[in-house]
């Protein structure tokens, strides 16, 4: 399905909005209650293709799991040891969570699976958890390259490992983790930069001990995840799309409820504020194992700055509207170290600079980051690439542009921010399909 937005220049963004649940927390929520004991309560659960994908994987598996009905989920886990072999192939849509994380978890079952995914995740690389999975004893085929669909056979018990990452990657860690699981003696992980814990977060809160130390996760194999009640906080990586739109439009001002604030997470906060926006954080608690707050946001002037190197992974999926950000800053903004944006949901490096580019914009890519000077934005027609961040954020680039934008290519929106094009109609975005 061809689907399309249609995006009028000006106009500014204000009041309360609450942006849907945490994508990777709502991915973790369902996997966790699937292998605990007992009934466990989600709410606030993300109702987006991704985390849905997840979840009829699941189901495939023999949980039983009710919902989603307002963000409520109910998942009658079935134990460590209560998968069923599926017979059919899991699909993950969209999602290089599920399958990375799927990966570490069916490596350590006794049947097979294959684990396939749409179009552009059949272009992404899984050689970077087939690898340490397969020296914990996991039998993983991958497709040339490394890439799907993965082929993982049943598995004897799996050994322990004690890994360190090339990679800063959350996804491969949590599968290490989830296989670690399974395996005899204690797993760890050491990662070269902090990458976002909610995997750690959560299987604490499911009773399960899991030690963090200097870069390093460990955990024994062989104990009880226990159910419990999660409560899913809004997704800070679709909050940040409000977040810069109220930034750039001038009048604007937006609060964003209920908002995800992990440390692990909150880079994006950090880089704004670095660049002069006017950034207020209110009202914070912890809600489920995660602090959450509300975002204040009103209209800034921006300035270039260099990113800095640590705070790329903690922002690592807002940087499609981050360059946004950049392209109406006063001067040069230079981000480096991000190499890894070349294999997410598209090469956002080369997506983004191209979109930038057609917008008048001077942006250039670089091998691990890019080269933007802000500047008058002109309107255009874009080419999203399948991407739904890189959709959003050209979404929000009309707030200030010169001419309408035309975004191609939105379908995939629908995997980590349904109701995307309502909710910035209603706050002041002038879009609408198109
Ligand atoms: C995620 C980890 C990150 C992130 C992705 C979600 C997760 O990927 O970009 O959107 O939920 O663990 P990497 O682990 O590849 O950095």
């Amino acid at each position: 399905m061809t689907v399309s937005y249609q995006i009028e220049p000006g106009g500014a963004l204000r009041g309360r909005i609450r942006v849907p649940g945490d994508k990777s927390i709502s991915h973790r929520s369902v996997m966790l209650a699937s292998i605990a004991q007992g009934v466990s309560r989600i709410t606030g659960f993300l109702e987006g293709e991704d985390a849905i994908a997840t979840m009829n994987v699941f189901r495939a598996l023999g949980v039983r799991i009710d919902g989603p009905e307002n963000g409520r989920v109910l998942v009658h886990g079935a134990g460590l040891r209560g998968l069923r072999a599926p017979g059919r192939v899991l699909d993950c849509g969209n999602s290089g969570t599920a399958m990375r994380l799927l990966a570490g978890l069916l490596a350590a079952q006794g049947f097979d699976s294959e684990l396939t995914g749409d179009e552009t995740l059949r272009r992404r690389p899984m050689k970077r958890v087939a690898d340490p999975l397969t020296a914990m004893g996991a039998r993983i085929e991958t497709s040339d390259g490394g890439l799907p669909p993965l082929r993982i056979r049943a598995a004897g018990q799996l050994r322990a490992i004690r890994y360190a990452m090339p990679v800063a990657s959350a996804q491969v860690k949590s599968a290490l983790l989830l296989a670690g699981l399974y395996a005899a003696g204690e797993t760890c992980v050491a990662e070269s930069a902090p990458t976002r814990d909610h995997t750690e977060r959560m299987l604490r809160a499911f009773g399960y001990p899991v030690e963090s130390k200097g870069g390093t996760v460990c955990l024994q194999g062989g104990g009880t995840l226990t159910a419990t009640d999660i409560e899913v906080p809004a997704d800070i990586s679709s909050a940040a799309f409000f977040m810069v739109g109220a930034t750039i439009a001038a009048g604007s001002e937006v609060t964003l409820e209920h908002v995800g604030l992990n440390p692990t997470r909150a880079g994006v906060i950090e880089i704004l504020r670095l660049m002069g926006a006017d950034l207020q954080v209110l009202n914070e608690r912890v809600a489920g194992g995660e602090p959450v707050a509300d975002i204040r946001v009103r209209s800034a002037r921006l300035r270039g700055v260099e990113i800095p190197a640590r705070l790329v992974p903690l922002a690592i999926d807002e940087f499609p509207v981050l360059f946004v950000a950049a392209a109406y800053a006063d001067g040069e903004t230079v981000v480096t170290g991000a190499q890894e944006l070349r294999v997410k949901e598209s090469d956002r490096i080369e997506v983004m600079a191209d979109g930038l580019s057609r917008l008048g914009i001077a942006a250039s890519p670089t091998l691990d980051g890019m080269r933007i000077r802000g500047g008058p934005c002109r309107g255009g027609e874009i080419q999203s690439h399948a991407d739904h961040r890189v959709a959003m954020a050209f979404s929000m680039a009309a707030l200030r542009a010169s001419g309408p934008i035309t975004v191609r290519d939105c379908a995939n929106v629908a995997t980590s921010f349904p109701g995307f094009v309502d909710l910035a109609r209603s706050a002041g975005l002038r879009i609408r399909h198109g």
